[in-house]
């Protein structure tokens, strides 16, 4: 055991991580209008930094992100990697062309070594280091990620043969598969030539599927690993079909898997059921949590109604409310609301409210590209 533990560490060790996070990010406006998209949370904590755990834990410490227009904002939460056991370089994209062009704006950085890379805006639930170690002893050129999805035509398709990738298609109008691409791929420097050898596609990107297919049609050497659990490929999976409710099933997953914690003040008249995690600083009174449900530091809950899968980031105040399987992002406040929010996502530094002016009509200010459902 021992042994086998030390094989994998000392093979793994040569393989470097390469995160994508620059990208346009347009399927979660108007979110993306002012922030980066893999800085979101998911249960408190945004999803780019479980990319950069799940590398580490691999055994991975070299790591290059890649960023875009959200660069500054991206470098400024991740930092230099130290807090995450890692040494991260940047690597700005000058704009978003395609995966297989992020790759080839790392050569320099990865030179010829192998890497893994990781969509920045993907979680995969328990990690990736059984797949980074198949691919340190099976040694293919490339190994993909898939898992089986029901509407596959929102995916990136791989079509198989005797356990081979025979075919890769993107967003195919038939699928002749179910088996999608899931947002983490390993390769060897072959990846290089055949990027080299592809050309932008219709949507004017470099595609990282053109790539992987050329690949297989000059014979390199593309395995599959097939996700079985599905709830872990929906985690993975949720911003490809770009709906809210697939991000919000991502975050009910992962606050299931969270144990309780209790690290804020709680008031009078408080009751708490079921599995409540409470950060620094938070303060409870006259609330009702049903957990699974994460409440942030510094965040105000009072006179108002948690229910199970709601994520409340810092800074919150939630009075005289009530609010289910919802993230709320941070400095948002949500005051005097009649009836239960559900299944919504609410930006940063929001204000939901009453006015006790007439006429009693709704009063929005909302951004470009926003979505708001009425009773
Ligand atoms: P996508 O989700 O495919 O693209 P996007 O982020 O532009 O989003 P949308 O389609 O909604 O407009 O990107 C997957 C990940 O890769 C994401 O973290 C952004 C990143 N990315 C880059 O870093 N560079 C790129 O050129 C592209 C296309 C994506």
């Amino acid at each position: 055991m021992v042994a086998a533990f030390s094989r994998a560490t000392c093979t793994i060790a040569r393989v470097k991580g390469l995160i994508l996070s620059g990208g346009k990010g347009t399927r979660l406006r108007p979110i993306t209008h002012t922030s980066a998209k893999q800085l979101v949370p998911i249960a408190n904590k945004p999803i780019l930094f479980y990319a950069v755990e799940a590398i580490v834990a691999a055994g991975i410490d070299e790591i290059g992100i890649i960023t875009g227009d959200t660069g500054a904002e991206v470098e400024a939460a991740v930092g230099d990697g130290s807090r995450f056991g890692a040494r991260i370089t940047y690597i700005p994209q000058d704009a978003p062309r395609g995966l297989a062009h992020a790759v080839l704006c790392a050569r320099h950085f990865l030179g010829d070594e192998s890497f893994v890379m990781y969509l920045g805006d993907n979680l995969i639930r328990h990690g990736i280091i059984p797949i980074v170690e198949t691919f340190s002893q099976v040694q293919p050129d490339a190994l993909i990620l898939l898992a089986r999805v029901p509407e596959p035509q929102h995916f990136g398709v791989a079509e198989l043969s005797e356990g081979k990738v025979v075919r890769l298609v993107e967003k195919p109008a038939q699928p002749t598969s179910d088996l999608a691409l899931v947002g983490v791929y390993l390769f060897n420097h072959t990846v290089f030539d055949a990027i080299d050898a592809i050309d932008y596609s219709p949507r004017g990107e470099l595609e990282i599927t053109d790539a992987i297919q050329k690949m297989i049609d000059t014979g390199r050497r593309v395995e599959p690993h097939l996700i079985v659990e599905p709830h872990q490929a929906l985690v993975a999976t949720w911003k490809d079909t770009g709906r809210l409710e697939d991000m919000l099933e991502a975050n009910r997953i992962v606050l299931d898997d969270l144990a309780p914690r209790m690290e804020g003040t709680i008031g009078e008249g408080v009751r708490l059921h079921g599995k409540v995690i409470v950060e620094r600083g938070a303060q409870l009174s006259n609330c009702t949590v049903r957990g699974p449900a994460i409440i942030g530091e510094n965040t105000v809950v009072d006179d108002a109604y948690i229910g199970p899968y709601t994520s409340i980031y810092y800074g919150c105040t939630l009075r005289n409310a009530e609010l289910e399987h919802s993230i709320v992002l941070e400095n948002s406040v949500i005051e005097n609301v009649e009836g239960k929010i559900e299944s919504s996502l609410i930006g940063k530094e929001c204000l939901i409210g009453r006015s006790p002016l007439r006429p009693r009509a709704y009063k929005l200010m909302v951004g470009d590209h926003s979505r708001v459902e009425l009773r």
